[in-house]
């Protein structure tokens, strides 16, 4: 028996999903956020996107810098994960806090994650406006990725009720 959920209970719900760490830069500072809205919105141009609530420090500087960078997650970086989700970089540095590296983009100013095992460097394209969060498009310019990496491994999110929690990627189910 199904019945009705109240919207927001009910899109809890959902399956778990990759959480991942934006990285940009403006003006000279840098700084992190972490985001669930991640999607694919083309493959060819490859264009990617970021759902970001405009009250973030990272939306200025998104909007104004039009660069980011995607740095996919794993266990080993929850951590940082939850700085760079519950603090701000207007007044902290999140790179630091976080103990994590920034390097030099080859196509972008804004810096990759060292630690992250892919990042993926991005243009924003268009900004759209949806509802409380807008989505930046970005075409993607250049994937840096890890030789030697395990790419079973991966950082998932869930909401269950009103926390939270963090699960890594499991057991291999079925095949397409
Ligand atoms: C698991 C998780 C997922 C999140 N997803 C998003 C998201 O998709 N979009 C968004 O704007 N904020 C998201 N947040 C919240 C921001 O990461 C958080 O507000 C952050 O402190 C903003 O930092 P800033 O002020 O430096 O930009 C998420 C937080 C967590 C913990």
């Amino acid at each position: 028996m199904k019945k009705v959920d109240p919207i927001r209970a009910g899109l809890r719900k959902l399956p778990i999903r990759p959480v991942y760490l934006i990285s940009m830069q403006h003006e000279g500072k840098n700084n992190i956020i972490t985001i669930g809205m991640f999607a694919f919105f083309s493959g060819n141009p490859t264009l990617v996107g970021i759902g970001v609530k405009p009250s973030r420090f990272s939306y200025e500087m998104i909007r104004k810098s039009r660069e980011f960078v995607v740095n996919v997650v794993d266990g080993k970086l929850m951590y940082a994960v939850r700085v760079c989700g519950e603090s701000s970089g207007r007044n902290l540095d999140k790179f630091k806090q976080a103990n994590l590296t920034p390097i030099e983009g080859t196509k972008v100013k804004a810096p990759l994650v060292e630690e992250s095992p892919l990042n993926i460097e991005c243009k924003v394209v268009k900004e759209v406006e949806t509802g409380d969060h807008n989505w930046f498009i970005g075409e993607v310019q250049m994937v840096h990725a890890s030789q030697d990496y395990d790419w079973n491994q991966g950082l998932l999110f869930k909401w269950i009720g009103e926390s939270g929690v963090f699960f890594e990627v499991g057991e291999q189910k079925g095949k397409y």
